[in-house]
């Protein structure tokens, strides 16, 4: 089986520096190898290039930071992602921050029917250029994917929506701002915020997803922000939320995606090496990316 690793080092989409060296970071905690061990074909596409910060001023676009940047980046990942599917090989992709999940997913989604995506993260980033408190487009890429927002990152790479909001699951929820409320109300998206987790368990909350995605999808891609976890584990990201999901219960969550041969794309986002405890947060990450490819069941 053919893994294509790209990285998106970008950082346009939120206010802190240092978010793009999360590529780096993650290759250096040995993510080749890892997977190479599990037998896999891994080809290292290296990072889509970004354009300089002094190049073009930072600007604000209608509430938006960054707007003309993130698109031009977004577009250049859409291209790459569609043509590594084309070619048969799975996309994994590393940030950088969120907002490149516009990109990846409007690749990704032009080949299949109904995919099905699983947002794993402390935020819903269902913000809107009308309902964001930050103009940060990092907390707006899941809306964007279903269709709502400004229309440069709804349409990226030239149709919408890209996925349908019934075939979403939102997993470790437990920082909405009251427009992402609002929204989750108004299109019932599936969420199982970090009360339900604590409810249910991550056994259950994991079947139920697993459940609920192979009846109505035909692909599923992986959108991990390592913000989802808690921060005393990953510290190395740009937003932390207390209260997240541990080490343990997401290892399970990966293992039980592995054994459930879910996932045909997947992306781990938000680590900040400058934030991060020697690496922790891309080690975390490869940990978690084995899991995922199997490394429990070989
Ligand atoms: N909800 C906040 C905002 O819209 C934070 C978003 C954080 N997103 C992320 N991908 N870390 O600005
Ligand atoms: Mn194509
Ligand atoms: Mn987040
Ligand atoms: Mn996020």
């Amino acid at each position: 089986k053919q893994i294509s690793i790209i990285g998106v080092p970008i950082d346009y989409g939120q206010s802190r520096r240092g978010v793009d060296m999360g590529p780096s970071a993650i290759r250096y905690a040995g993510v080749k190898e890892r997977l190479e061990k599990l037998s896999y074909t891994v080809t290292d596409l290296g990072n889509v290039s970004i354009p300089n910060r002094h190049k073009k001023q930072e600007q604000m676009t209608s509430k938006l930071k960054n707007l003309s940047q993130v698109i031009e980046i977004n577009e250049s990942v859409a291209k790459k992602v569609d043509h590594e599917i084309e070619k048969g090989s799975f996309p994994l992709i590393f940030g950088g921050d969120h907002s490149l999940s516009i990109g990846t997913i409007a690749g990704i989604a032009k080949h299949y029917q109904r995919l099905g995506v699983i947002w794993y993260d402390a935020h819903g980033d269902l913000n809107t250029d009308q309902t964001s408190p930050s103009g940060n487009i990092h907390g707006m890429p899941l809306a964007a994917t279903l269709g709502f927002g400004h229309h440069k990152l709804t349409n990226l790479y030239g149709y919408a929506p890209k996925v349908k909001t019934e075939h979403v699951v939102i997993i470790g929820a437990r920082d909405l701002d009251p427009g992402e409320k609002d929204f989750i109300r108004k299109h019932n998206i599936k969420v199982f915020t970090m009360h339900e987790i604590d409810r249910l368990g991550m056994p259950q909350v994991i079947e139920e997803t697993i459940a609920y995605l192979k009846e109505r999808t035909d692909g599923v891609h992986l959108s991990l922000d390592l913000d989802g976890l808690d921060p005393t584990e990953a510290p190395g990201v740009g937003t932390p939320v207390i209260g997240g999901l541990t080490y343990r219960e997401s290892h399970l969550a990966m293992e039980m995606l592995a054994e459930a041969e879910l996932i045909t794309s997947a992306e781990f986002v938000e680590v900040n090496p400058i934030l991060d405890e020697k690496n922790k947060t891309a080690t975390l990450a490869v940990g978690l990316i084995g899991s995922l490819f199997g490394e429990t069941l070989k």
